[in-house]
C-alpha cells in the first residue's frame, strides 16, 4: 500500500517521479504528491484522488520545474487520516526544512507525537508520516547530518516503513530507510532512483540494490551507501532486474485486466516449463528443497494466504489431500497470526502471495518460521520479502500483473499447486492414481490451448455480462474442487463492479442463503461432469423454484437439463480435477465485462490496492 519514488540526477525530476508513480498506482490512489529540490529550495505539490489530478497541477509549471533534478514522490492508500490534501505526502517538518514520503505504518506514532507536541512541535495532518518527519527533523537539530538523524530516528520508531527524505541543507542526497516495507534503489549512470517496486524504474535501469530490513541508505547521483542497523557501512549487493519495460504496457487491450486474462495460456506454459515434460515422466521440482525422506515426515500442511491467493490455496487443499494424502489446513493469514497455531518441524507451511509483500502473510510466515516448519512460498515476485523468507521458493513467473484484481497470478498459483501435489505424490512413492495422474498431466499440457480456445470467442460471455450488469446482488455456487472457484468468481465481481456477490458451497444454499432468493438475485452455478454434478443440479432446481435467474457454467450439460438455465456458458471439455483452471477464466471475463458495462475503473477499483503492506 502506498508507493514511493525518488530521483536524483540531471534530468527533470518531476517527469521521472510522475512516470514512476503512474506505475505504482496499483498500490493506492487516494492522493499523490511530489517534493522537488533545487539547491536549497524545496517545492511540494499535492493532489487529492488519482494521479491525473497531480499531473494537471504540474502542467502549468512545466518550465519552472526544468531545473529541479532531485525529488521524492508518493501515491497514497489512506491509513491514518482521510484521503485529503493535508494528509497527502510528502510531509514537511515544522521547521520547514525536511521533507518525507513514507510507505507503512508507524505503530508508536501517537506516543512520539505527544512528546513532540510537549516540546513545541506542531502538526497539520493526522498522519503518522508527519510525526516521522518531525522526529527525524528533531534528531537533525542535534546531528546536523541527515544520515545520522535518520539512523537515530528509525531506532525510536516501531512498525513498518520505507522512507525517502530530503533536506534543504543537504541538497545533494536522498536518505532512505526500510523496515517491513519494500524499497529498491535503481542504479543509473550519473543518476539514481528509489522506488517501492520495480515497474516504477524499469524503463530507466535494470540494475538495483534491494534494501533489507533495518538498513538506511544515502543516495547521491553518483553513489549509493548503505548502512546496517548498527550503523556500519555494508557492501552494495547489486542485482539485475528480471523485467522488461514491455511487460507494463497494455499491448492494445483496453485494460490491463483484459490483457492479463488473455496471457493465461502462456502463463500456464511458463509454470509447466522444465517441470512437466512428458506424462510418463516424474515432475521435476528442484525448487522444492525437502528430500524424499523429509517429505515422508511431513505430517500436516498449512496454507496461509489472503484474498485471491487464499482461494488458490483452497484448490490446493483439495489436490494435496487427494494425491499426497496429508491433511491440509487453509487459513487467511490475518486469522492465522492471532491463534495458537500448531506447527512443528514436520509441518509444511505454504505461503501463497502474488505480490510477496502482503503484511499479514509475512507476519504469519515469520511467526511459524520460529517453529522450524519448512516454509514454501508460491509467489509471482521472486524478489519480494516473502521470497526471501522461503526455505523453498516456488516462483510462478506470471510476469508483472498491473491490474489490481488478480487474474493470471491466480492461474499460475493454481498450476504451481497442481505441480506440487503431483510432485509430493511421486516423491512419496504412492502407486495408486496412476491413470488419474497421467490424465492430469496430459490435461495440464493441454490447458494452455483450452484457455486460449475459450478466449477466442467471448461474445456469449459479453452478452450475458450486459444482461446481468444491472443486478445489485449475485450468488455463486459450486461444490467440491470448484467451491473455491465460486468464491473467487464472486470476489472478482465485487472487487471491480462493486456488486454484492457471495460464493457458497452449493449444498449450503438451503441452510440460509436461499432465504434471499427471488428474481432479483441471480445464481451462477458451476457444474462440471463428475461426482458433484447431480448434486449441484439439484441445488439449481431449488434456486429455480424460488424464481432465481440461473446462469450455468459447465463443461458438459445433458440436453434435458439445459432448459433449467436462463443462460449457459460452456467451457472446453475437461475433467473436474482441472476444471477450476478453466472455469475461472469465464468468471474473470464475466466480472470484467460487467465492470466495463457499468463504466467502472476496472484496473484500479476504489478502496483496493494490489500490494497490501499493512496488517
Ligand atoms: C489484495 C489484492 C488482491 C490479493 C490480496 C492478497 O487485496 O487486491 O488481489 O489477492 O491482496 O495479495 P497477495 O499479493 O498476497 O496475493
Amino acid at each position: 500500500m502506498c508507493g514511493i519514488i525518488g530521483y536524483i540526477g540531471d534530468k527533470k525530476a518531476s517527469d521521472i517521479l510522475i512516470s514512476g508513480l503512474s506505475h505504482l498506482e496499483y498500490r493506492g490512489y487516494d492522493s499523490s504528491g511530489i517534493a522537488l529540490m533545487n539547491n536549497n529550495n524545496v517545492e511540494v505539490y499535492k493532489a487529492q484522488g488519482k494521479l491525473i489530478n497531480l499531473i494537471n497541477i504540474l502542467k502549468e509549471k512545466e518550465n519552472h520545474l526544468l531545473n529541479y533534478n532531485i525529488g521524492i514522490g508518493h501515491i497514497r492508500w489512506a491509513t491514518h487520516g482521510a484521503p485529503s490534501i493535508v494528509n497527502a505526502h510528502p510531509h514537511t517538518c515544522c521547521f520547514n526544512n525536511l521533507t518525507l514520503v513514507h510507505n507503512g505504518i508507524i505503530e508508536n506514532y501517537q506516543e512520539i507525537k505527544e512528546e513532540l507536541i510537549k516540546e513545541g512541535y506542531n502538526f497539520l495532518s493526522q498522519t503518522d508520516t508527519e510525526v516521522a518527519a518531525n522526529l527525524i527533523a528533531k534528531e537533525y537539530t542535534k546531528t546536523k547530518n541527515l544520515l545520522d538523524a535518520m539512523q537515530m530516528a528509525v531506532k525510536k520508531m516501531k512498525g513498518a516503513f520505507a522512507f525517502c527524505a530530503i533536506h534543504k541543507d543537504e541538497p545533494d542526497k536522498i536518505v532512505v530507510a526500510k523496515r517491513n516495507a519494500p524499497l529498491v534503489i535503481g542504479l543509473g549512470q550519473g543518476e539514481n532512483f528509489v522506488a517501492s517496486d520495480i515497474p516504477a524504474i524499469i524503463e530507466y535501469t535494470k540494475k538495483a540494490i534491494y534494501l533489507t530490513d533495518h538498513q538506511v541508505g544515502v543516495v547521491k547521483k553518483d553513489s549509493v551507501e548503505i548502512y546496517d542497523e548498527n550503523d556500519n557501512k555494508v557492501e552494495n549487493k547489486i542485482e539485475y532486474l528480471p523485467f522488461e519495460a514491455m511487460a507494463i504496457s497494455k499491448m492494445g487491450f483496453k485494460h490491463f485486466m483484459l490483457k492479463e486474462i488473455h496471457e493465461q495460456g502462456d502463463v500456464v506454459r511458463n509454470v509447466l516449463s522444465g517441470k512437466l515434460l512428458q506424462i510418463d515422466k516424474s515432475i521435476k521440482l528442484d525448487e522444492f528443497k525437502l528430500n524424499k525422506e523429509q517429505i515422508k515426515k511431513i505430517s500436516r500442511v498449512q496454507i496461509i494466504a489472503c484474498g485471491t491467493s487464499l482461494h488458490a490455496g483452497l484448490v490446493g487443499k483439495y489436490i494435496i489431500e487427494k494425491f499426497a494424502k496429508i491433511p491440509v489446513d487453509v487459513e487467511p493469514s490475518s486469522e492465522y497470526i492471532y491463534r495458537d497455531t500448531i506447527a512443528d518441524e514436520n509441518t509444511l507451511v505454504i505461503g501463497i502471495s502474488q505480490s510477496g509483500e502482503t503484511a499479514d502473510t509475512i507476519t504469519a510466515i515469520k511467526q511459524v518460521k520460529q517453529k522450524h516448519s519448512h516454509i514454501a512460498i508460491i509467489t509471482n515476485r521472486a524478489d519480494s520479502t516473502m521470497a526471501r523468507l522461503a526455505d523453498s521458493l516456488l516462483p510462478i513467473s506470471a510476469g508483472i500483473e498491473v491490474s489490481v484484481a488478480a487474474t493470471k497470478s491466480y492461474m499460475a498459483q493454481l498450476i504451481s499447486l497442481y505441480i506440487l501435489s503431483i510432485y509430493l505424490h511421486e516423491q512419496l512413492g504412492f502407486s495408486d492414481f496412476k491413470e488419474e495422474i497421467q490424465n492430469l498431466k496430459q490435461e495440464l499440457l493441454e490447458l494452455p490451448n483450452k484457455v486460449e480456445a475459450l478466449l477466442e470467442d467471448t461474445e456469449n460471455i459479453k452478452k450475458i455480462a450486459k444482461k446481468y450488469s444491472n443486478f445489485k446482488d449475485f450468488i455463486f455456487i459450486a461444490r467440491g474442487i470448484n467451491f473455491p472457484s465460486a468464491l473467487e468468481g464472486a470476489l472478482k465481481l465485487k472487487e471491480i463492479s462493486y456488486i454484492n456477490a457471495t460464493g457458497y458451497g452449493a449444498g449450503e444454499l438451503k441452510h440460509g442463503p436461499i432465504a434471499m432468493l427471488d428474481n432479483n438475485m441471480p445464481v451462477l452455478a458451476i457444474l462440471n461432469t463428475g461426482i458433484v454434478y447431480d448434486k449441484v443440479l439439484s441445488n439449481c432446481e431449488e434456486a429455480k423454484a424460488r424464481q432465481a435467474r440461473l446462469i450455468g457454467v459447465t463443461n458438459y450439460m445433458a440436453e434435458k437439463d439445459i432448459p433449467l438455465f436462463d443462460d449457459l456458458i460452456t467451457i472446453p471439455f475437461c475433467s473436474d480435477l482441472i476444471s477450476p483452471a478453466v472455469n475461472i477464466v469465464v468468471l474473470q471475463l464475466l466480472a470484467y465485462y460487467i465492470s466495463e458495462y457499468l463504466g467502472k475503473d476496472v484496473d484500479q477499483p476504489r478502496n483496493l490496492a494490489k500490494s497490501v503492506t499493512v496488517e
